[in-house]
């Protein structure tokens, strides 16, 4: 086991990743927001090498497919084992949910971020080759999620999309408490608006003057019609599934209002 945690106190969320490749999950600990949930002792993270868990002297784990067939499948024994030892030694995980990554699994989508990040601990089993014995996710996966219909190498930057967005989550690990909140698809259900930073004057491109005028309820309103305008235009199908507030509506009116003026024009 490789682990990335020397805190005394109980970490929010306990993650192991059962992999053949633990220095590359093991990067996600090193910078940024996941880096810092790791220091600041929300996340615990640590990995599980099947080949650690073989007994021949080739350290083998995969085999040819039953049936015959391109590639190689991982076999069921050693993953089993790794996912036995994560589940053991990490008293954090005595609950955890056991998710196999997987091109066939559950979309990942805000909704199952946040469900995530409310557990105890996650046992994330990254694939590689054609896959995983399937006895071995009959018996022991409790879910299995993809991160997108396109199929990877390996599950192993599945589970550091997974770890990364379950970081964001995890409460004292962003800078400002409300950043997760605002994110695109966070609190609003909308996507989120456009963002400037310093300098005003860009290639002749100026900073909307709302957002340099100090109004905050200005500013509010101006963002909330660019989320509103934004999600209209990128991701009809969000809009249609939230519950319009009356400013919401006027937003949109007065939306619809400056794009008939614009075409007219
Ligand atoms: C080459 S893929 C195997 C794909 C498998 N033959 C299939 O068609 O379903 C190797 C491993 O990458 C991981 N993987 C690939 N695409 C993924 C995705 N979209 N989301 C999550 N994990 C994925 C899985 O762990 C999988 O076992």
């Amino acid at each position: 086991m490789t682990e990335q945690n020397n805190s005394t106190e109980h970490p929010t969320i306990g993650i192991s990743v059962v992999t053949l490749f633990p220095a590359l999950v093991m990067s996600v600990a090193g910078s940024g927001v996941t880096g810092r949930a790791v220091e600041r002792q929300r996340l615990s993270l640590a990995t599980y090498n099947p080949r650690d868990y073989t007994t021949d002297t080739h350290r083998t784990v995969d085999d040819r497919p039953y049936g015959g067939g391109p590639g190689m499948v991982m076999m069921a024994e050693p993953l089993e084992e790794a996912i036995d030892s994560a589940l053991e030694e990490n008293s954090a995980q005595k609950d955890a949910l056991v998710v196999y990554l997987s091109p066939q699994g559950q979309r990942l989508d805000h909704n199952l971020v946040c469900e995530l990040a409310q557990l105890p601990g996650l046992v994330l089993v990254a694939g590689r080759y054609e896959g995983v014995d399937e006895r071995l996710l009959e018996s022991r996966i409790d879910r299995e999620i993809s991160i997108g219909d396109y199929v990877l190498s390996g599950g192993e930057l599945a589970a550091m999309v997974v770890i990364d967005a379950v970081a964001r989550q995890l409460p004292g690990v962003l800078g400002h408490s409300d950043s997760a909140k605002q994110d695109t698809f966070a609190g609003t259900g909308l996507l989120e608006h456009p963002q400037y930073t310093r300098p005003e004057q860009y290639r002749g491109m100026q900073v909307p003057e709302v957002l340099t005028g100090g109004n905050h309820e200005d500013i509010r309103l101006w963002r909330k019609k660019k989320s509103l305008e934004r999600t209209r235009q990128r991701r009809p199908e969000l809009l249609a599934q939230l519950e319009l507030s009356s400013e919401d509506r006027r937003l949109l009116q007065e939306i619809e209002v400056e794009k008939t003026d614009r075409s007219d024009n």
